[in-house]
């Protein structure tokens, strides 16, 4: 289905400005730390690499991949791993880096799997959270913007477009 229209809901400027908020309060919250950035493909990838650049603190990144299972438009809580992370993350300090929180599914997943490995402490930055479609509790440390509807731009895609636009839209169908 070809979407009728997009609308622009976050600029660039907007975003800009949120990730130097973001980054300025992780670089004071782990002061004195090299924290490890887990980015989770594909959406996240242009959140972590802005906001890697911004954090005043050495850093250590990584990414997994995650596919759920069902539908494109919801997730049915079937996920599965489709890349792990490469390097222990034991007694570490853990960011994973989300571009969208939508039912929880994917974090909820993500992050039973990284405590596992017994990390020093593990924390989760989202760039945008949808608080109202949430079906599993997840705990978010950082969090951007809440906006609803579905959107793309700024790694978030529909059927692999419209990821590298640098504003984040709202689809109309
Ligand atoms: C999107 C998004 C999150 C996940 C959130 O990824 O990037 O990882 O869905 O949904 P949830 O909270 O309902 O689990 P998607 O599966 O579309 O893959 P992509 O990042 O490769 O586009």
């Amino acid at each position: 289905m070809q979407p009728k229209k997009k609308e622009i809901v976050l600029s660039r400027k907007q975003i800009e400005q949120k990730v130097k908020e973001i980054a300025t309060q992780i670089t004071r919250d782990y002061a004195g730390k090299t924290p490890i950035l887990i980015g989770i493909l594909k959406g996240a990838f242009i959140f972590l690499a802005d906001l890697t650049r911004n954090i005043e603190l050495p850093l250590k990144v990584d990414f997994v991949r995650l596919a759920s299972y069902g539908e494109k438009d919801y997730s049915t809580g079937q996920i599965k791993l489709i890349k792990d992370i490469e390097f222990s993350i034991k007694g570490q300090d853990v960011i994973v880096v989300e571009d969208i929180v939508d039912s929880g599914y994917t974090l909820a997943f993500l992050l039973k799997h990284l405590a596992k490995m017994k990390p020093a402490s593990l924390k989760v930055c989202a760039l945008i959270d949808k608080p109202e479609r949430r079906e599993v509790e997840v705990k978010l440390d950082y969090v951007g913007f809440q906006v609803s509807g579905f959107l793309v731009g700024y790694g978030l895609d529909y059927s692999e477009q419209y990821r590298c636009l640098p504003d984040v839209y709202r689809l109309i169908f």
